[in-house]
C-alpha cells in the first residue's frame, strides 16, 4: 500500500466526478469509491495491518482522500440538481405555490331559469324539455300556424333540406320557441297537466344588438277544468312578484299569436322606476315580459283533448331579455359570445 496508489484513486475519482451528467451516476461513483466495497473502503481496511509506524500517517492520508472524494460529490450533487435518477425525481418542493383554480359560476341565462323553475315548481309545475331539432309539425302546424299563415313570417327559421332526412321522417326545422312542447305535453300527459319548459330556440335573423339566431325562452301551460283569464293573471303575478318584488302588478293587453285566443302582451310595473317611467322602461313605467293568452281549442284539439271539457292558459318568456332589463345590458349578443369580459361580471 503506497500514497501513491491512494494519490490515483483520488486523481481517477475526482476526474469521474467531474464528468458524470446526472445524479445517477454520481450515485454510482459514490458506491464504487466509498461504497462497502468500494475502491478506497478497500485500501482503508488495509492500513491496519501497516507496520506501526506507517499506519498513523497512511490513515490519516487516506482519510483526507475519502473526505475530498466525499466533498467533490458533494458538490457535484447540488450543481446537477435536478438532474436526477432514483430518489430526486420523486423530490416535490412543498413550499411552491400551486396554481389557483378558480371556480366558474352560472351563466346568467342559467340563473334566472332556474328561479323560475323554482317559482313554477313550487306552484306544481313539471319542468320538461323539448327537442330543438323539431318538426314542422309541433313548431307550427299543430299550433294553429298553417304553412300559409303570415305569422310564419315572424319566426323565419333554419330548415332541414329534404336530401338531410331519412326516409318517412317529417319536415324538420330548428324549434323558433319552446311552444311546441304544448301539443307534445297534451299527447303525453293529457289532461289535468301544468309544465314549463325553458330551451333554447333558434331563428334565421340577420343578427343585431337586438336579434339574436340563437335564443332562450321558458313557455309554460296550464290545463283542467273551467280555467279562465283569471287564473293566468294570478299565476304571473305570483311570478311577477316573487322576480321582482310584492309592489309589482302585472298588466294584459291584447296581442295576436296564433295558438292562443285572446292573446295578450303581458307587461309588469318596471322594477327600476317602480312605475314613474325611466330609461329601461322607456318612460312607459311598464316592461314588456312575456306572451301569453288562453290555448286555442285547435291547438287543444291537436293535442287530442276537448276543449268543450277542459281550457287552459298558455305563456312564453324571452330568457334573455328578462336578463338583459336586470342588467341593462344593450347588446343581445354578448349572451352567446363567449367574452370571459362579459361574463366574469356576473
Ligand atoms: N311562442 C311565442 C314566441 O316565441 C311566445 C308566446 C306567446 C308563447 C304567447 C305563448 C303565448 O304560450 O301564449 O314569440
Amino acid at each position: 500500500m503506497t500514497q501513491e496508489k491512494l494519490q490515483q484513486i483520488k486523481a481517477r475519482a475526482l476526474g469521474e466526478i467531474g464528468k458524470a451528467a446526472d445524479q445517477n451516476q454520481l450515485q454510482n461513483l459514490e458506491i464504487k469509491y466509498l461504497g462497502r466495497k468500494g475502491e478506497l473502503t478497500g485500501v482503508l481496511r488495509t492500513i491496519g495491518e501497516l507496520p506501526q509506524e506507517e499506519r498513523g500517517r497512511m490513515g490519516n492520508f487516506a482519510n483526507q482522500v475519502k473526505q475530498e472524494i466525499t466533498a467533490a460529490i458533494g458538490r457535484a450533487r447540488e450543481v446537477l440538481g435536478g438532474k436526477s435518477g432514483g430518489l430526486e425525481k420523486e423530490w416535490i418542493d412543498v413550499t411552491a405555490s400551486k396554481s389557483k383554480r378558480s371556480l366558474g359560476h352560472l351563466h346568467p341565462i342559467s340563473n334566472i331559469q332556474y328561479k323560475l323553475e323554482e317559482i313554477f315548481s313550487s306552484m306544481g309545475f313539471m319542468v320538461l324539455d323539448g327537442p330543438e331539432l323539431e318538426s314542422d309539425y309541433y313548431n307550427f302546424e299543430a299550433l294553429n300556424i298553417p304553412s300559409w299563415h303570415p305569422a310564419r313570417d315572424m319566426q323565419d327559421t333554419f330548415y332541414v333540406e329534404p336530401a338531410y332526412r331519412q326516409a318517412g321522417e317529417e319536415n324538420l326545422l330548428m324549434r323558433t320557441h319552446t311552444s311546441p312542447m304544448q301539443v307534445r305535453t297534451m299527447e303525453k300527459y293529457g289532461a289535468p297537466v301544468k309544465a314549463i319548459v325553458p330551451g333554447r330556440c333558434f331563428r334565421n335573423e340577420a343578427t343585431d344588438a337586438r336579434h339574436e339566431h340563437t335564443l332562450y325562452q321558458m313557455e309554460g301551460f296550464m290545463i283542467d277544468k273551467n280555467i279562465s283569464f283569471a287564473n293566468l293573471k294570478a299565476v304571473l303575478e305570483v311570478v311577477a312578484k316573487k322576480l321582482y318584488g310584492e309592489e309589482t302588478k302585472v298588466r294584459l293587453r291584447p296581442k295576436f299569436y296564433p295558438f292562443v285566443e285572446p292573446g295578450v302582451n303581458g307587461e309588469v310595473t318596471c322594477f327600476l322606476c317602480k312605475g314613474a317611467g325611466c330609461r329601461v322602461c322607456k318612460k312607459t313605467g311598464w316592461l314588456e315580459i312575456f306572451g301569453a293568452g288562453m290555448i286555442h281549442p285547435d291547438v287543444l284539439r291537436a293535442g287530442g283533448i276537448d276543449p268543450a271539457r277542459w281550457s287552459g292558459f298558455a305563456f312564453g318568456f324571452g330568457l334573455m331579455r328578462l336578463v338583459m332589463l336586470k342588467y341593462g345590458i344593450d347588446d343581445i349578443r354578448l349572451f352567446c359570445g363567449g367574452d370571459l369580459r362579459f361574463l366574469n361580471q356576473f
